[in-house]
């Protein structure tokens, strides 16, 4: 009777059927040499002590996937670049495979892989992720006031807009041809130090004063940080001019 009640107790422990429903579980799997290094009995037990989750191995089922081809580059070793990616699975154990992931990106998880070396020697560095899309920008300064300072003050060698479309200087890059650039932002908030503003241009509590000996240009340009804003909120709104071929600005 014994007997029996522990042969059925240790069948039960075999079966993947008895792991009760509520189990804080996911499958991972990984390249067989990967196993092999040791790797994954070093970082594994690190995750499951903080979070309680136990990551089951699976040869090919699991809901992550560490591999050498696809997915998010997570680090280099062994002259392999590897990866880790999502495979599908029930939503329990997804959350728990997405917690793994993000411990993985984490400044614990990364530190963790990159402890990990044989005999003495560190096997794996990270790789940082890739930055995420451009940063949004912000632009708090008001259009309407950033449009008549730049006719006022830009325009008398910028082409501003159809207004004054007779009156910029020739050589000089309209605004539109400017906003359409990449990098446009950039070069408007800190146009004051290119070439050839600095000589005319003070910007206030940023640039230091016209030097005595080297008195500005005639039409000396002022501004405060305020203006510069609205500057850069009246650019936004312009209309990029796309002229297809590649343009060649003084940097
Ligand atoms: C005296 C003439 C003049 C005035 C006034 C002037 N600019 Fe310019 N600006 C130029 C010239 C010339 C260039 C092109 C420089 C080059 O190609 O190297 C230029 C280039 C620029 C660039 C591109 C700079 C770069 O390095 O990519 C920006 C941005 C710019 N100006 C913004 C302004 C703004 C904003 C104002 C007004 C607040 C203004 N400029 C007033 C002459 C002027």
């Amino acid at each position: 009777m014994f007997r029996t009640a522990l042969i059925a107790f240790f069948i039960g422990l075999c079966l993947p059927l008895a792991v009760p429903a509520q189990e804080r579980e996911f499958g991972l799997s990984s390249p067989e040499f990967l196993e092999e290094t040791g790797f994954l009995n070093f970082l594994l037990p690190r995750f499951s002590l903080k979070t309680g989750i136990r990551v089951g191995r699976q040869a090919n089922r699991g809901e992550v996937v560490f591999s050498t081809q696809s997915g998010e580059p997570i680090m280099e070793g062994l002259e392999e670049v590897f990866y880790v990616r999502f495979e599908g699975g029930g939503s329990e154990r997804q959350r728990h495979a997405q917690r793994f992931v993000d411990w993985l990106f984490s400044d614990v998880g990364q530190r963790t892989i990159e402890q990990f070396s044989i005999e003495g020697e560190q096997v794996f560095t990270t790789i940082e992720p890739k930055q995420s899309a451009e940063p949004e920008l912000v632009f708090e300064g008001d259009p309407a006031r950033g449009e008549a300072f730049s006719f006022a003050n830009c325009g008398r060698c910028h082409v501003i807009g159809q207004n004054n479309r007779m009156n910029g200087i020739g050589s000089t890059p309209s605004f539109s041809l400017l906003r359409g650039l990449p990098d446009w932002h950039e070069r408007f908030s800190t146009f004051y130090v290119r070439i050839p503003h600095p000589s005319m241009t003070q910007v206030e509590d940023i640039t230091a004063p016209f030097s005595p000996s080297r008195p500005p240009a005639n039409h000396p340009l002022r501004l405060t940080q305020d203006q510069l804003e609205d500057i850069l909120s009246f650019v936004n709104t312009l209309q990029p001019a796309d002229l297809g071929a590649p343009l060649i600005i003084h940097q």
